[in-house]
């Protein structure tokens, strides 16, 4: 089940940024605070709301739309903040590639938008059983 997966997903990204928040209190060192907050927000809130929201409507996540999203938010977001980590613990500037992930999570994000104002109101009462 595609909501199973999201919160899954949601969890490790929770544990990556929770590990990364310790670990830069530790050690004192900020500047990985726009990874750290994108991973928690992008990551763990974000995709663990949108499981929880599958769970109450289960026919938002039987469309094509709903697995697109899926790949391209979390595929997205580990670009985004792999290349973003990349960029502050060394000297590149990978703005490509943290461009290119930002925009496959904001067009996952699009693609998750549609699904829900186009389907959410169809549900059937077998939803809410
Ligand atoms: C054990 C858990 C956590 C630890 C140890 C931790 C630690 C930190 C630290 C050290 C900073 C930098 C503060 C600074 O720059 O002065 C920070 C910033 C931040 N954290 Fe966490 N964090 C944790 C969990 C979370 C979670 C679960 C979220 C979101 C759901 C979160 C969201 C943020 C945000 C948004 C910022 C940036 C705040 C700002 O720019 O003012 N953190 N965290
Ligand atoms: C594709 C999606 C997103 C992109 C490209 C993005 C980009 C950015 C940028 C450029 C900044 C400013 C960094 C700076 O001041 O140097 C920022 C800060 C912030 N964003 Fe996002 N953001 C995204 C999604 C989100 C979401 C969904 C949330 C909350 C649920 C969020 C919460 C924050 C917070 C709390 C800050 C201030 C803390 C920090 O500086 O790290 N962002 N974001």
């Amino acid at each position: 089940m595609l909501s199973n997966r999201l919160i899954h997903s949601a969890v490790a990204f929770f544990v990556v940024g929770v590990a990364l928040g310790t670990a830069m209190g530790a050690t004192q060192d900020f500047r990985f605070t726009h990874v750290h907050a994108h991973i928690n927000l992008l990551g763990w809130v974000a995709l663990g709301l949108i499981g929880l929201i599958y769970r109450v409507h289960p026919h938002l996540q039987q469309h094509w739309l709903a697995h697109a999203h899926y790949w391209l938010h979390t595929a997205g977001l580990v670009i985004f903040m792999g290349a973003f980590a990349w960029g502050v613990a060394t000297d590149a500037k990978p703005v490509p590639f943290i461009a290119t992930g930002a925009t496959m999570v904001s067009l996952a994000v699009l693609l998750f938008a549609v699904n829900v104002f186009t389907r959410l109101s169809r549900s059937t009462a077998a939803d809410y059983r």
